[in-house]
């Protein structure tokens, strides 16, 4: 098997803890002679700061636009809370996300049946759910021009933020959803507030003309944001597809979390478009943060870093059968009852980091090493 180039960049807090039980799993590719990485790997967020002052360093930024895909942990945490706004952590990411033209933020949020009493929710709300979240992740009010915080001529400060969107940032995005749409079920949500907001008008006059030419086979409703997420509290399993900007994005991908059980458990795949040779820049990582609060400590849930492995072999690199492998080693995981503090649930057995990634590679040496 060729070599693939894959960047790690493990970040703060539980990055770093969670990417190293993920990296098992990378060796455990290569062992079994499934696949073989060339590993690099960087440091991104305050990691970065510390060593070079900056969240994130040119030569990473090439290295990632080198790699055939980067795998990310999560950065940020309290003592860079005093940085300099335009020197945060979390610059890292979206640098990364800008510069490698990744403008289409895959976070599917699948209900685990032997999770399902780990959902603040009611069994028969979240059993068999299978929702697909597309954040749009270059644009929008994370990007828009005018930004800053200006002192006006009497003192008073402002704090100002655009959203913006242009019908070529919506309509690529949608393309991304109506395609997911397409092999899924058939069914794609728009969401904006196109009732307040002329970019969320656009973005739903945009979506409706694209599926009306291109993907008449999909069937495409709105709607509103604030609504979509109580609709996805009262009645999630209405939701194949969403597609939707980068703020509500953002927000409505963290709410699906708890649908499924813990914010520990969602990967995601940040896409962007492919060139003339099919390839294209690819950023894997868990929806959550750095944790501060259980950082440190060995008790993060490394499944959602795993998970997102499971994701870079199959957009990345085409691997179905070892992306499978790895949902059906965390899958028969939890269904054994092991859980970290984040998914526990009256009796079950209680573990952390290392012991999770433990038997998830037990269970991949059994599905055949
Ligand atoms: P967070 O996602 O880090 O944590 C929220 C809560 O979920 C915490 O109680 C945490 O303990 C828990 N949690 C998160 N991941 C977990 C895991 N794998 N296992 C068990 N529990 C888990 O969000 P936050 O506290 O709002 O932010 C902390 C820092 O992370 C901030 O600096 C923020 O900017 C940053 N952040 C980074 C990313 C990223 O790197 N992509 C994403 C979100 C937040
Ligand atoms: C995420 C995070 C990031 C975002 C932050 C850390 C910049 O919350 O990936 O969900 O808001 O996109
Ligand atoms: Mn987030």
């Amino acid at each position: 098997i060729a070599n693939r180039k894959l960047l790690l960049l493990p970040g703060d807090g539980i990055g770093p803890e969670v990417m190293a039980e993920a990296r098992r799993v990378i060796d455990w590719l290569a062992r079994s002679g499934r696949a073989r990485f060339e590993l690099a790997e960087d440091l991104v967020g305050g990691a970065s700061i510390e060593a070079t002052g900056k969240p994130i360093t040119e030569p990473v930024i090439e290295r990632a636009l080198e790699a055939d895909a980067v795998l990310f942990g999560a950065v940020g945490g309290p003592q860079w809370d005093s940085q300099p706004f335009d020197n945060r952590p979390e610059i890292a990411i979206l640098e990364l996300r800008k510069r490698l033209g990744l403008f289409a933020n895959l976070r599917p949020a699948p209900v685990f049946d032997a999770l399902i009493d780990a959902s603040p929710l009611k069994p028969e709300i979240v059993r068999g759910l299978d929702i697909m979240i597309v954040r749009e992740s270059t644009g929008g009010i994370y990007f828009g021009e005018p930004r800053g915080i200006e002192t006006l001529p009497d003192g008073t400060k402002r704090g100002i933020n655009t959203e913006v969107y242009t019908t070529p940032e919506i309509e690529r995005v949608a393309r991304v959803a109506f395609e997911l749409a397409r092999k899924r079920q058939g069914r794609l949500t728009s969401v904006e507030k196109a009732n307040v907001m002329e970019s969320g008008l656009l973005w739903r006059q945009t979506v409706t003309a694209l599926g009306a030419e291109e993907y008449p086979d999909v069937q495409l409703s709105h709607m509103y944001a604030d609504n979509c997420a109580m609709q996805l509290a009262k009645n999630p399993r209405q939701f194949d597809v969403i597609v939707t900007g980068n703020l509500f994005g953002d927000l409505l991908s963290d709410l699906a979390s708890m649908l499924t059980g813990s914010l520990g458990m969602l990967p995601s795949a940040t896409l962007g478009a492919p060139d003339a040779a099919g390839r294209r820049h690819a950023l894997y990582e868990p929806i959550h943060g750095s944790a501060p609060d259980i950082a440190g400590k060995g008790l993060a849930n490394p499944l959602a870093q795993i998970l997102s492995l499971a994701m870079l072999l199959r957009y990345s690199f085409d691997m179905q059968e070892d992306a499978a492998a790895i949902e059906a080693a965390v899958s028969n995981v939890l269904a054994s009852g092991m859980r970290t503090a984040d998914i526990e649930q009256k009796g079950t057995a209680r573990i952390g980091t290392r012991t999770m990634g433990d038997a998830v590679l037990r269970e991949l040496d059994k599905l055949g090493g």
